[in-house]
Order: C-alpha cells, then sequence, then structure tokens
C-alpha cells in the first residue's frame, strides 16, 4: 500500500516514520514533510492547504491511504473534500474537528453530556468579560476562541493579569479572528495528562498515557509553547485512572457526538487536569499531540496502518493495540527566541553521530539545502529516548540533544523529572 502523510512538523515525521515500519506499506510520501522525513518518506511540494493538487496527487501516484497530521487542514475539510471524491483519508470531517476548532462547541458538548470540565463563560463584548472576570477573580483562565496554536490560553494568576489578557485577546486584537470571541473559565489545579484515543465513531480504543510540557522553561515558567517534551507512559497513572478517563469522559465525548450527528472519526486527544474531585477536561484536539506522538508511536508495537485502515473503515472494535514494555522521552530542541520571534536557516550538526543506540531523532522544523540541514521552524528537533524506565529514556534523549547542535538551540532539561521526583 502506498500512503500519504499530510503535514511537516515533528508528529508528521513520527507518524511517516511509524508507517514506514508497516510490512504492508510499500511507499510513503509526506507533503510537503520536512528535513526530516525525507529520510522515511518522499517529500511532496504540495502545501497541506491545497487539497485539489493534494486529491490529483493522490490519484495519480494510486495512494491507498491519507493521514492528516496537523489540525489546520482538518478544520479547513480536507476530509470531506477527500471522502467526496471517495479517497480513502484518516481524520475527523471539518464539523467534528470544531471539537477542537471552537472551544465553545467543546464546551457545549461536555455540558450535554455531563463530561467534567472547568465551568465557563463565552463572550463577544469585551465590557461584559470583563465585568464577568472582576466578579469571578483571580486565578481565573482566559483562552481566545479559535485556534491560536497552543498560545491562545493566558492562566491569569491575578486580577490585572486577566483584565490585560481580556485587552489583547478582544481590543488590541494579538489573536486576529481566534480572539474575536472568548472563553473565560474556572481555574482548575492539578497535575495535567494527555490521552490519546482511536475513534471510529462509537469505539474508542486508548493509547498510552502521555505527559507534555508546555511552558518554555525548566520549572514550568515562561510563556507557554506548542509543548517542549513529553514522556510516556506516566507511571503513576493506573490503569483504573485510565479507564475512569475512558469511561466519564473519552466515551461519553464520542458517544455524544454520534449521538448529534456528527461522529468523531481520527485521533482524539484529550488533554486533562487530574483535580481533587478526579480528571477533568481542560481541552480535546482533533489529531495526534506534537510532541505526544513522537513519544506513543516508538512505543506502539501494532502495525499502525492496520489501526488507521480500521478505524476508516468503522472497523476499531476488532483492534487490541500493542504496546511495548519501554519508556520513551522526547526532549524538544528549539531555536532561540521561540515561542517569540525566532531566526531561520542555523546550521544543524551532530544528527550522523548518534550518541545513544535507544535514540530516534523527530524533526519539526529542519530543511534540506546544498550547504546541509538547517533550522527552519521554531520547534526544530524532537529527540526520543527510549529505555526500559524512565530514567535510561530520559538519559539517552538528552545525550541524543547534547551530541546535537545549532546556534542559539534551546531546551528544556527537566522533562519527566514530575515523574521521577515521584518515584524517589
Ligand atoms: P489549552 O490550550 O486549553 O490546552 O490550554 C493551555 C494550557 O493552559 C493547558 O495545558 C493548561 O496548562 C492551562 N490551562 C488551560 N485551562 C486551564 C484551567 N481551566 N485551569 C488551569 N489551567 C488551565
Ligand atoms: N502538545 C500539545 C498539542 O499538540 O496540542
Amino acid at each position: 500500500m502506498n500512503v500519504l502523510v499530510v503535514g511537516n512538523g515533528g508528529r508528521e515525521h513520527a507518524i511517516a516514520w511509524k508507517l514506514a515500519q508497516s510490512p504492508k506499506v510499500e511507499r510513503v510520501y509526506c507533503a510537503p514533510g520536512n528535513g526530516g522525513t525525507l529520510e522515511v518518506a518522499q517529500n511532496v511540494p504540495i502545501p497541506a492547504d491545497d487539497f485539489a493538487a493534494l486529491a490529483q496527487f493522490v490519484k495519480d501516484e494510486g495512494i491507498d491511504l491519507t493521514v492528516v497530521g496537523p489540525e489546520a487542514p482538518l478544520l479547513a475539510g480536507i476530509v470531506d473534500f477527500f471522502t467526496q471524491r471517495g479517497l480513502p483519508i484518516f481524520g475527523p470531517t471539518a464539523m467534528a474537528a470544531k471539537i477542537e476548532g471552537s472551544k465553545s462547541f467543546a464546551k457545549r458538548l461536555m455540558q450535554r453530556y455531563q463530561i467534567p470540565t472547568a465551568a465557563y463563560e463565552s463572550f463577544i463584548d469585551y465590557q461584559s468579560a470583563l465585568a464577568y472576570v472582576r466578579q469571578q477573580g483571580a486565578p481565573i483562565v482566559i483562552k481566545a476562541d479559535g485556534l491560536a496554536a497552543g498560545k491562545g490560553v493566558i492562566v491569569a494568576r491575578t486580577l490585572a493579569e486577566a483584565e490585560q489578557a481580556l485587552f489583547q485577546i478582544m481590543q488590541a486584537g494579538e489573536f486576529g479572528q481566534a480572539g474575536s470571541r472568548v472563553v473565560v473559565e474556572e481555574y482548575m489545579e492539578g497535575e495535567e495528562l494527555t490521552l490519546l484515543s482511536f475513534v471510529d465513531g462509537e469505539t474508542v480504543l486508548p493509547m498510552i498515557t502521555v505527559q507534555d510540557h508546555k511552558a518554555v522553561f525548566d520549572g514550568d515558567k515562561g510563556p507557554n509553547t506548542g509543548g517542549m517534551g513529553t514522556y510516556a507512559p506516566v507511571p503513576h497513572v493506573s490503569d483504573e485512572l485510565v479507564q475512569r478517563i475512558v469511561e466519564t469522559i473519552v466515551r461519553p465525548a464520542a458517544q455524544g457526538m454520534v449521538q448529534d450527528g456528527i461522529p468523531f472519526r481520527g485521533i482524539l486527544y484529550t488533554g486533562l487536569m487530574l483535580t481533587v474531585e478526579g480528571p477533568k477536561v481542560v481541552e480535546f484536539n482533533a489529531r495526534f499531540g506534537d510532541p505526544e506522538a513522537q513519544v506513543v508511536l516508538p512505543l506502539l508495537e501494532t502495525d499502525l496502518l492496520d489501526v488507521l485502515l480500521a478505524a476508516v473503515n468503522g472497523e476499531l472494535a476488532s483492534v487490541e493495540l500493542k504496546w511495548k514494555q519501554e519508556n520513551a522521552v522526547c526532549v524538544i530542541m528549539a531555536s532561540a527566541g521561540y515561542p517569540g520571534d525566532y531566526r531561520r536557516g542555523e546550521a544543524i550538526s551532530g544528527l550522523d553521530h548518534p550518541a545513544a543506540k535507544r535514540t530516534v531523532v523527530f524533526h519539526a522544523g529542519t530543511k534540506r539545502t546544498e550547504e546541509g540541514l538547517v533550522t527552519n521552524g521554531g520547534r526544530v528537533l524532537g529527540v526520543t529516548g527510549l529505555g526500559k524506565n524512565l530514567v535510561e529514556a530520559r538519559e539517552a534523549a538528552y545525550k541524543g540533544v547534547q551530541a546535537i547542535h545549532f546556534a542559539g538551540a534551546h531546551y528544556r532539561t527537566d522533562i519527566g523529572e514530575k515523574a521521577l521526583r515521584r518515584q524517589s
């Protein structure tokens, strides 16, 4: 079979890398791909939002399955576009992807099906939002309603911070259209957890648990990013807790969407807060996480192609996921300045000398040029270390990181530490 992966980040490199291992897969293409996907796939210079060109390519090359990595093409209807033309594609329709694309859509779904989440109000009027925030007090959470690349959320510790955030989003237009509506949420206290699930409408197949590190600096300091590192599985989360999350959150969400006539097919990403009252939803996403995919996929033993095909055909109920009895840690190496402005085009070295054989380097923002590999994004590389426990996986990841160089590279040095502190 031939497959096409749409996207150009570390997540898409991980998806292409895993699909390339399937004995049933002949050729993997990646559109547009990056400097790393070249190693496992053939890059196709078609942007992820050019659906007509992608569909034409799929027809011309006889591609059997298209897999969509990022949220933007999903929300723009790539799955609807392909399905209307009879082309098999893995991912949710534009309507179903709204579970990620519109926070108020997600909140209404959760309200309808009694899925635990923070209390919230949504506003289009600045003065009303301001009045509500003043009445609620801090800490409080302000979110731009639309997509803002993981950066449209402000956890305000003080009322002044909350008012400043409202002003930036609703008056100064910092997030453009995404900020024309804001959601103001109750602050939830607890540890965060991600649970990804394959979903084909009714059936929910949970993957292993993951913890992301969204803040840019060690100790969860600094502004939020798309994610600076992950580890999986999370050792202090029991099977019973995962079961509870599936039963009280993921399955009701999937079944609720079926009931509402907008079945979700694809990866449902559930971002959770483990509060004293139990697990509550922080957000849903309609795709693999990045860099969650970079730790989950290397631990998946089952052939990914089989799972994706089963999901597309509504046959997930007959699939059982198998996992390696190992741990994975992914450390993101970012460009100087990220998540703010950053430079591109810095030479990357050290990739040909794998410091640890238990390391896989997933490229996020890289480009292959005549002069060699250069940086081409904020998050540049995700270095995944594997080991028989978290300590070994971490060692492998950081050994890999230390061998790699580019000007201004920065990374967090504490990925996975929270879990280790609990074990000691
Ligand atoms: P989101 O984009 O909704 O995932 O939010 C980004 C980050 O903000 C989350 O990963 C949390 O760390 C934090 N956050 C979001 N909502 C809340 C909340 N209601 N209470 C506490 N922290 C939150
Ligand atoms: N790492 C967070 C996300 O992919 O949304």
